[in-house]
């Protein structure tokens, strides 16, 4: 029987979200919250492109079959080309994603999609292109929906739009949103904003998915979509539309009884789970896989209890643990 990793509460971690740098060509409002002055983690920058695939191998073998890259903006490594190419072509993983802010994505779609690339997520929070400058620090909506369409030619499918609630700054436009699911298919994403390194204010930038559920049944009756869909998001469509919305609860509800996660930081470290401090260091096991490999069964042992995690959104916000900011995660 192949390996496979399963956590103390019976929680089988098949999905690894390597960070492959912290650098963006974005500076968006909800990164720069809290980063003001703070002691932000040192460490390395990025991951090498020997470090992805030695990491996603020993994954592989240990039965993960999911691999997501994120970053900063995972575009910008000058690597990712091969990287994608290299590790498509791992035995074992079926799953091979990406989350981009898609600037850089109109250029790139075809040659990721050629590289081995599956599918992607492009964080969108506004479609109004004064707003979407001013939450972005300069970015042009124009050239990300560009992005978005040569994605979508490339087959680069689902491509999934992710929309991070920053209250008073996006939530006038979540109509504007759900309505592009009744003509696009696209599944478009609603997420709670998730206080890293900031968590002072959280409540005045706090914006509840109860909301967005008003706002959407005032549009036309929501339908569930059932199903496991493997992540924190609960899917819906508005009755008869092509495109889905989903609903990423971080903050509200108890999603963490199907975490299935494992995440890697660009300093090469090992996060068992987003909130909290732990990480490992993964750099001595650069020179020997099965080193690697326990590196990796250690940090079963390090996942949080999932009933011990609050599910009320004031409670959840002081188990941001974390050191790292969420350029340095990836979400
Ligand atoms: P797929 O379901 O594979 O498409 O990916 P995803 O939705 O998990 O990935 P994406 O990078 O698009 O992340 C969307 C949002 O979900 C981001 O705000 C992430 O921070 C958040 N997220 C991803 N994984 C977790 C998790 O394990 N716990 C929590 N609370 N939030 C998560
Ligand atoms: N809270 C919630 N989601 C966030 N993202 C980035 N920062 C935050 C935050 N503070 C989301 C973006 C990106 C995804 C990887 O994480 O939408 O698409």
């Amino acid at each position: 029987m192949p390996e496979k990793l399963i956590d103390p509460y019976g929680r089988v971690i098949n999905y690894l979200r390597l960070s492959v740098t912290e650098h963006c060509n974005l500076n968006c409002v909800y990164c720069r919250a809290g980063q003001e002055g703070s002691q932000v983690a040192i460490g390395k920058k990025f991951l090498t492109m020997e470090e992805c695939i030695a990491i996603a191998e020993a994954a592989a073998e240990l039965g993960m079959t999911r691999i997501r890259l994120t970053g900063g903006e995972p575009l910008v490594h000058p690597d990712i080309l091969e990287i994608i190419s290299r590790l498509s072509r791992i035995s074992g993983i079926k799953d091979l994603s990406l989350s981009t802010n898609a600037v850089l994505l109109e250029s790139m779609a075809f040659k990721l999609a050629k590289a081995g690339l599956k599918r992607i997520n492009v964080s969108l929070d506004s479609l109004d292109e004064n707003n979407y400058r001013r939450i972005t620090g300069g970015g042009e909506l124009s050239r990300t929906l560009k992005g978005i369409e040569k994605a979508l030619q490339a087959g680069l499918i689902p491509v999934k739009i992710n929309v991070v609630l920053y209250k008073g700054i996006n939530d006038h436009e979540i109509g504007k949103f759900i309505e592009r699911t009744l003509t696009e298919e696209l599944d478009v994403r609603f997420i709670e904003y998730m206080p890293f390194l900031g968590i002072d204010n959280w409540q005045q930038h706090y914006f509840s998915l109860d909301k967005v559920r008003e706002t959407a049944t005032t549009i036309a009756p929501l339908v569930p979509i059932r199903g496991d869909h493997g992540g924190p998001a609960k899917y819906y469509r508005l009755e008869g539309a092509p495109g889905k919305i989903g609903f990423i609860p971080t903050l509200s509800r108890h999603i963490c009884s199907v975490c299935n996660r494992f995440r890697v930081t660009p300093a090469a470290t090992l996060k068992p789970c987003l909130f909290s401090a732990d990480e490992i260091d993964l750099t001595p096991g650069f020179s020997d896989k099965e080193i690697l490999k326990e590196k990796f069964r250690e940090a079963l042992k390090l996942k949080p209890d999932p009933k011990k995690v609050y599910s009320s959104p004031h409670e959840r916000v002081k188990q941001f643990q974390t050191k790292r900011s969420m350029t340095q995660i990836g979400g």
